[in-house]
This record gives structure tokens, sequence and C-alpha cells, in this order.
């Protein structure tokens, strides 16, 4: 049985994880603004995926609830963001402030680097970043996370790598197989 990849993306990070996810698996691709709980009901798998902002994962509320009304068995989680994979804490407070315990537990979850997209994004978005390069340049006595933050917001860059989907790829194939 297929499994349904779904992405929302405002620069393309989190639809090029998708794709590649998609074509790997070969699994069916939709735009979160396409997808219903109907459409979601007609597969066994459902993976989503969203971009970092500030801190919290694009749509996943929303896309948590369509799946719960639908009746589709599994759902797996995957978000993407400017912060290196290596940033394993970072990573774990990202997890600990939008999945709850029981979710934690229950929904396989994944992090993907991406990068940051200054000619894809939003103006307000683009107002947004620029103002905290300029805050951070301005500050004295910034620690070494801090430093890191302030030198890799300064301009685009894409740290994508097929590398990193590829644990939530082996995670959807084996319950695949655990099921025939
Ligand atoms: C306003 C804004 C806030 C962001 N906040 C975070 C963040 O808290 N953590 C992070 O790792 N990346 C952050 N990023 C970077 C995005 O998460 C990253 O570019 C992501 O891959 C975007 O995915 P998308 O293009 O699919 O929406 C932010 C980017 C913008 C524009």
């Amino acid at each position: 049985m297929k499994a349904l990849i779904i992405y929302k993306s405002k620069t393309g990070f989190t639809k090029w994880y998708a794709e590649f996810i998609a074509k790997e698996v070969d699994g069916n691709l939709m735009d979160f603004k396409e997808v219903t709980a109907e459409i979601m009901s007609g597969y066994d798998v459902v993976v989503y995926g969203g971009g970092l902002y500030a801190g919290m994962i694009n749509g996943y509320k929303k896309a948590k609830e369509m799946f719960e009304k639908s009746s589709a068995n599994r759902f797996i989680l995957f978000a993407t963001g400017g912060t290196p994979n290596e940033a394993t804490k970072e990573i774990e407070e990202v997890w600990k402030n939008n999945l709850s315990a029981e979710e934690l537990q229950a929904i396989p979850h994944f992090y993907m680097q991406g990068g940051i997209c200054y000619e894809k994004m939003s103006f307000s978005n683009r107002t947004i970043m620029k103002m905290m390069s300029k805050v951070l340049d301005k500050k004295k006595d910034k620690d070494s996370t801090e430093e890191g933050f302030a030198q890799a917001i300064k301009s685009s860059y894409d740290i994508t790598s097929s590398e990193y989907a590829k644990p939530l790829i082996k995670c959807l194939l084996e319950g695949i197989q655990h099921r025939h």
C-alpha cells in the first residue's frame, strides 16, 4: 500500500525532502493545502513535514488533527530548519516544545537540516530575519551558539542532503514490511 507524503513549505526546503522521500518509497506526494481527512483515509501511512518557524513546526497541529479524523493507521513527522543536524540539544528542545510526552512516544519524528533562502522568503519573514541579524550583530558578549547563529543568518545557505531523509525512509519501509 502506498504512503502519502505531505509537505507545507514556504521556501522549498521541506518540499525538497518530501519529494525525495516520496520518490524513494514510491509514495504519493501532496501539498498540505490540497489534503483532507478523506484523502488521508485512502492511505495506511501518512508522512507530514513542515519547516521550523520560531521553534514551531509549521502546520503540525492541523495535520495531526486531520490525521486523527482520518482512518489512516500511522503518522510519521519530520521537520526541517536552518539548525544543523549536529545541534542535537536544540533539536531535542524543538521536539519537546512541539510534541506532548505521549506524542513523543507514539509518533516517529525526524529532523532534517535545510537552510535559509532569503530569495524565496516572504517580505515579512525577510524583514524579521534581517532585524534579528542586525540585533545579533550588535549584541556584545555573544555565546558560541549566538555567534554561530549570527553568522548563519547573514545570507542564504542550503545544507540539505538526502542523507538526513534516510532514517525516516528506513522507519517507513520497516513499518510496511512488518505489516505483511
Ligand atoms: C521567520 C523565520 C523563522 C525561522 N525560525 C527557525 C527556527 O526557529 N529554527 C530553525 O532551525 N530554523 C528556523 N528558520 C529556518 C527555516 O526553518 C528553514 O529555512 C526551513 O527549512 C524552511 O522550510 P520551508 O522552506 O519548507 O518552509 C526560520 C526561518 C524564518 C524565515
